[in-house]
């Protein structure tokens, strides 16, 4: 316990050192500086879809240095020179969506389109579609330094085509994907995917004893029972793709060698992304509420994140508001090595401390739905037309390890 102490406070004051200069793409913004506004808009003129922007700050200077630091805890995370580099984008189809899963053996990163509404410029012609990136290529463009190189983006083409996929995880060496399903006659379902070998790509899961769910969102591997825990809301009827909901918005639980299917959490709006602490003490669930599709914006809705405690069994209890979403909703979530929670979200990503406290964000000054942790010190982000890299010292909780054991 000494030492440790020991340890932690030499490392402090290196940090503090570190601290007498802020990155060049890095700037302080301090909750002091905007505790008290000149004026505070209306609910009319300001809520749940705009952009906060500090004072004595504009959109552009926002994006010229994005590495925000709102808890001088985020400089450990964001280390000496944090990069943002662009590795890919579109004009108008986003296809840089969610579901973005890193497969280590292969070095690539898989991701899929949205397969939202019409006017997003998707279509659900579109919208089964999974895509992937070698990170070898994303290395050599941040070497280059300037963005001007883009990756290419390839297309997976899987044996049985996975209708709607908007969440992904590493599970067994594989990647497994929550599909939304599409119509009446697809149901929502969980579909395997073997990066060596593509066209065998399975349907492991599609119905909860005999009825569709309503569109299965984000999936990950809760690493004390390597059992994949999966949310599902109704996505795909408010955005026009799917029929009226048959079940409650729910976090369900599988468990892939028994075949059973559990529900473990209710009481959410729009259920989304999930995900566990690195010791899989923790579940983190995010209700996206406030954004319904043909409802429109609902800003007493949650935009909110709940930690949950998983117990031994697999259970969740005590349900607690983690953190409310500063700007717009939160959608993906993972946690790094020590716990800190990062939340993909309306202009970028916010990175909460273990107890809930905001301590920085990348912003893009634009959505990102989902992002994945891609090695130490490395992430891609999709941000829908746009595919970003960064670079700093965050490594993700390992998921892949506890994925890997059967
Ligand atoms: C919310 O704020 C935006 C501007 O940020 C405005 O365009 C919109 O009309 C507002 N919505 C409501 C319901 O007041
Ligand atoms: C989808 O593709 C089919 C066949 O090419 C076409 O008939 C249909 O109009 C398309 N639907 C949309 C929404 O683009
Ligand atoms: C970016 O870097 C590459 C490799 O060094 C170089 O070929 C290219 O001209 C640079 N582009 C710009 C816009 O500076
Ligand atoms: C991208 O793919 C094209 C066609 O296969 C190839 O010519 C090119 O070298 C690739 N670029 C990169 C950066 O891998
Ligand atoms: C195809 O995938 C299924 C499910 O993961 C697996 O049981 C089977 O062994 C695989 N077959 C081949 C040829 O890889
Ligand atoms: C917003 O949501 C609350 C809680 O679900 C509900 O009571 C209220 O009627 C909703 N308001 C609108 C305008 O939809
Ligand atoms: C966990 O849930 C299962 C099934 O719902 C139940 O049998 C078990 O008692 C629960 N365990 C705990 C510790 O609550």
């Amino acid at each position: 316990m000494l030492n440790q102490a020991l340890i932690f406070g030499v490392l402090a004051s290196t940090a503090q050192l570190a601290r007498a200069s802020v990155p060049r793409y890095a700037q302080k913004i301090s909750p002091i500086s905007f505790a008290v506004l000149d004026t505070v808009p209306t609910g009319t003129q300001f809520n749940g879809t705009s952009h906060f922007i500090p004072p004595g700050t504009t959109s552009d200077s926002l994006k010229a240095k994005p590495f925000h630091i709102y808890d001088d805890s985020f400089y450990d995370i964001i280390g000496s020179d944090p990069t943002l580099t662009l590795l890919a984008y579109t004009a108008t189809d986003p296809i840089f969506h969610e579901a973005v899963v890193w497969h280590p053996e292969t070095n690539s990163v898989y991701f899929a389109q949205n397969a939202g509404p019409v006017a997003a410029g998707t279509g659900l012609n579109k919208s089964a579609i999974v895509q992937k990136i070698y990170l070898d290529d994303a290395e050599r463009i941040v070497k280059q330094g300037n963005g001007s190189g883009y990756v290419n983006v390839t297309t997976v083409d899987s044996g049985v085509r996975v209708i709607n996929p908007n969440g992904g995880t590493n599970f067994r060496g594989k990647i497994v994907y929550t599909a939304e399903g599409q119509g009446n006659d697809i149901p929502p379902a969980l579909y395997l995917i073997d990066p060596n070998n593509h066209d065998n790509t399975t349907v492991i899961m599609n119905n909860f004893y005999g009825r569709q769910f309503d569109s299965l969102n984000d999936v990950a591997v809760n690493p004390r029972n390597h059992e994949l825990y999966f949310t599902d809301g109704p996505f795909g009827w408010v955005q026009a793709f799917r029929p009226n909901p048959v079940l409650p918005t729910q976090v369900y639980r599988f468990n892939y060698d028994t075949g059973v299917v559990r529900a473990v959490a209710d009481g959410f709006h729009m259920t989304n992304g999930i995900t566990f602490s690195p010791d899989g003490m923790y579940a983190y669930v995010t209700d996206s509420g406030v954004s319904s599709g043909f409802w429109g914006y609902n800003y007493t809705n949650p935009s909110t994140i709940y930690r949950y405690d998983v117990n031994d069994e697999g259970n969740f209890s005590n349900r607690q508001l983690f953190a409310y979403n500063e700007i717009r909703v939160p959608d993906g979530i993972h946690c790094d090595v020590h716990g800190n929670v990062y939340v993909g979200t309306g202009d970028g990503i916010n990175v909460y401390n273990p107890s809930g406290l905001l301590i920085g964000r990348l912003y893009l000054g634009t959505t990102s739905a989902n992002f994945a942790f891609t090695g130490k010190g490395k992430m891609v982000v999709c941000a829908e037309t746009k595919l970003w890299y960064v670079n700093w010292n965050a490594e993700g909780a390992d998921i892949t390890s506890n994925a890997y054991s059967g």
